[in-house]
């Protein structure tokens, strides 16, 4: 049942949240303080462009779920959060809706919650043109995400086996489709190989989804009867690593996902090239655990303090901090050192 399995995985990610250790390659990432580069607080603007549109904050909430009563539940919560403090969020995969249309609502609701707001349609890769269609007049989306979750896939019995498609799909969607697209990876991180394709493809955000934050191999594992699959959960680029990979490659924006923790990965994300960044699991937690009040309060907490960091480092804009002087030390070094980049 794939209402099950989609409360199994809001059960899932929200216990790895609970238990994670907090050490994560972003702390591999660290800004010079240079004492006398300070700006005004109130010349500092959150404002970014992604994908052709202005957005007020570059973060958002990154597709998680829909599908069952209870992640109906959830998405309502999340679009309030949303439209409340106006930040953009996606659909989880709305695979469930193609197969039972009964479930709409659990879906529908991110656009009634959030009227005026950007919200993404999220599919997966083999979905149809007609299927990419129907989700985007649904939530009457802004964009489309498309997920590419290979090792999430094979890691569960009832997961997918056929990958081959995926590549000529999304350039038939690419073509086919009026609004924006983005893909993103759900936690395994995209290369600078993929990155390019997807350019090529027409592609207009690549959002990195790196390894660092909820781990989809993890989460199958623990769901699985039989058969440890252990040995995949540490698959995959952080997501530091995906954007010194990646961030540079032009005609392509670049959203960081997977692993943000805090205001200062974001800042950390954005000085590596990101665009915006997306947060899954750790808002998750903060609704699961409290309320939908709390994860306003969270969301309104880190866009102030993302912006005294950029007052701090003299940034009027997120766009500013590309350039910023950074350390790199530890993982993440060695991942340049290993891949060439300076
Ligand atoms: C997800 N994620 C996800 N991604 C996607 O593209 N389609 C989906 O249906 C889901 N479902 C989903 C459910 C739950 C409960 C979580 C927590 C996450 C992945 C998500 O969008 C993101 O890529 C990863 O979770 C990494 O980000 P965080 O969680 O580390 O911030």
């Amino acid at each position: 049942m794939i209402a099950d399995r989609k409360d199994d995985h809001v059960r899932h990610a929200v216990n790895h949240q609970r238990q994670a250790t907090g050490v994560s390659d972003f702390d591999s990432v660290t800004f010079v303080h240079h004492a006398l580069a300070g700006i005004d607080a109130e010349d500092v603007s959150l404002a970014v462009e992604v994908a052709g549109k202005q957005w007020n904050t570059p973060l958002f909430v990154n597709a998680m779920t829909g599908g069952s009563i209870k992640t109906g539940e959830i998405n309502r919560q999340l679009a309030i959060a949303a439209h409340e403090t106006g930040i953009p969020l996606a659909s989880g995969s709305m695979s469930a809706y193609f197969r039972d249309p009964s479930v709409a609502g659990t879906y529908r609701v991110l656009r009634q919650e959030n009227p005026h707001g950007f919200v993404m349609a999220n599919v997966n890769a083999n979905a149809t043109l007609d299927q990419v269609r129907s989700a985007i007049d649904l939530l009457e989306a802004d964009a489309l995400q498309i997920h590419l979750n290979a090792v999430q896939e094979v890691v569960m019995p009832e997961g997918d086996r056929s990958f081959g498609a995926w590549p000529r799909q999304i350039e038939r969607i690419v073509a086919d489709t009026a609004v924006p697209v983005f893909v993103k990876e759900v936690g395994f991180g995209l290369s600078r190989q993929t990155v390019t394709w997807l350019r090529e493809a027409g592609v207009s955000v690549a959002d990195v989804g790196g390894r660092g934050g909820t781990n989809f191999a993890r989460i199958e594992n623990d769901r699985r009867v039989g058969g440890d699959f252990g040995f995949i959960e540490s698959w995959g680029q952080s997501t530091p690593n995906c954007l010194l990979d990646c961030a540079d490659i032009p005609g392509i924006g670049i959203a960081a996902s997977g692993g943000i923790r805090s205001p200062l990965d974001i800042a950390r994300a954005l000085a590596l090239g990101a665009d915006a960044t997306g947060v899954a699991g750790a808002f998750l937690e903060t609704l699961v655990s409290h309320d939908t009040a709390a994860l306003i309060d969270k969301i309104g907490t880190w866009l102030d303090q993302l912006r005294t960091i950029l007052t701090v480092l003299g940034a009027r804009t997120p766009a500013d901090l590309v350039g910023a002087d950074l350390l790199i030390t530890g993982d993440v070094a060695n991942f340049c050192r290993l891949r060439g980049i300076d």
